[in-house]
């Protein structure tokens, strides 16, 4: 076993002697002592290196730079003044990498730091965010568990369209033209329920995605859920458990990192604490246009401005149900009180962050499907695998999809969706 503890746990310690490793966060000195703030992945301290105790190793400490790493074997007390609240006298110590001239200091711009972004995951920030990212992941697991659904894999090379033929990807595959990234696991998820019935993944998903805005990648994480037997209300209430069950864990786990990200953990509290905001689209258009002065003709889907400007009148996600069809999926099932529109649903998150979830009742009538597919200029005969699975005993079922980062970006309360994942792919960025 090391006999390096984290920081945390030295700091939790309170005193005496303690065996640390990590990087310099931030170093000042004189001509008789040296501050080092030290950090790990768990929290930081401030070590002092006295120069009476290494005179002969002097001029190495004192050219000691951000990001260096060390080891440090010393005594820690309690001093109000540091900036965790405790402090280390060195007692001996190893330079283990030294660093010069660390690009990344105080305001530099955002480009800057997409440049770098290699180095900027160093960041107190980042550091934040990827726990709280890694809560987000385990809760999801978790969650999906204990509600009896499998863990299932789709491919990523796909044959096949799911979300519309503008925003695919296609790949190189031994010269073949028809290979694209996968948009969401669903139409290879599908024909499993017949197997496992209760599944659900999280996997990365392809869109090329024209837009440039706060909240799309052109790579992310996506968690997916599909169950036979369903009704469409078992599907958003999954979503609305499911998101309860990440809040909550948030919550439990990562209060010092939304105190380090500045986020209110009470805009959270809500989430947990009252059942979501239910409405048809058709009522968000006429909330849009009663308090938001907004006219959205019935049949246009929602712009991003239009659920921004919706959610800042919620402190909890909205499930925003029965779409029109002709802006939704081909997938999507009729309702049968108004087959204009789908039993569909999308979670719009509060406070402006916008869609966060999408799913559906699945239709099941081979015929509408196939009607509907040729709707969008696609070949049945493409489908066929997927068609099959309303063919063999076809039940009602149904799923949903959630965008990881967009959690993150809720949750964290952050300005754009690139800083909720470690190397943002976006139309303009690729690298590093
Ligand atoms: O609404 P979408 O397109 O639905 C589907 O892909 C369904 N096949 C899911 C299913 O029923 N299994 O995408 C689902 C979610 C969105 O609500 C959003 O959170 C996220 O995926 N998403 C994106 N996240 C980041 N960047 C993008 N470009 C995204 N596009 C969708
Ligand atoms: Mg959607």
């Amino acid at each position: 076993m090391s006999k390096y503890i984290p920081i945390q746990k030295a700091i939790a310690k309170g005193s005496g002697n303690v065996n640390i490793h990590g990087w310099v966060h931030r170093e000042r000195g004189s001509n008789a002592l040296k501050f080092v703030v030290l950090k790990d992945s768990s929290n930081l301290i401030q070590c002092v290196f006295e120069r009476g105790k290494f005179e002969s190793q002097w001029s190495e400490i004192d050219k000691l730079q951000v990001e260096a790493a060390l080891e440090i074997t010393g005594t820690l007390k309690k001093d109000e003044r540091a900036p965790t609240g405790y402090e280390i006298t060195v007692e001996s110590f190893k330079i283990v990498g030294t660093s010069e001239n660390f690009p990344i200091a105080k305001d530099q711009s955002v480009e800057f730091l997409a440049d770098n972004r290699h180095l900027w995951l160093r960041s107190r920030k980042m550091t934040a965010i990827l726990k709280i990212r890694d809560t987000i992941f385990t809760a999801i697991h978790e969650y999906f568990h204990k509600q009896g659904f499998y863990e299932y894999h789709s491919p990523i090379f796909q044959a096949v369209q799911c979300e519309g033929g503008s925003e695919l990807f296609s790949v190189n595959y031994f010269d073949k033209k028809d290979v694209f990234l996968s948009q969401s696991w669903q139409l290879y998820a599908e024909p499993a329920i017949f197997a496992l019935e209760k599944i659900y993944t999280i996997a990365p998903s392809f869109r090329a995605e024209k837009s440039k805005t706060s909240r799309h990648l052109t790579e992310y994480w996506h968690a997916e859920m599909e169950m036979a037997w369903s009704q469409f209300k078992d599907i958003y209430g999954h979503g609305e458990k499911l998101l309860k069950h990440v809040v909550k864990r948030v919550l439990e786990r990562n209060l010092p990192e939304l105190a380090i990200l500045e986020r209110d953990p009470k805009k959270l509290e809500p989430t947990l604490q009252k059942p979501f905001v239910k409405m048809t689209y058709t009522e968000a258009l006429k909330i849009l246009k009663e308090k938001c002065g907004m006219e959205v003709e019935w049949g246009k889907d929602l712009r991003t401005i239009e659920e921004e400007k919706l959610t800042q009148l919620y402190d909890v996600p909205i499930i925003c149900t029965h779409y029109p069809k002709k802006v939704k999926a081909f997938y999507m099932m009729e309702d049968p009180k108004n087959p204009e529109t789908v039993q569909g649903c999308d979670f719009l998150a509060p406070e402006g962050h916008g869609e966060i979830i999408g799913g559906s009742q699945r239709e099941h009538d081979l015929e509408k499907i196939k009607a509907r597919l040729r709707l969008q200029g696609e070949d049945p005969a493409q489908y066929e695998f997927y068609l099959d699975t309303r063919k063999y005993g076809s039940v009602p079922h149904g799923g949903f999809g959630l965008g990881v980062e967009r959690i993150v970006k809720w949750i964290c309360g952050l300005e754009s969706i690139k800083d909720a994942i470690p190397f943002p792919r976006t139309m303009e960025r690729y690298k590093p």
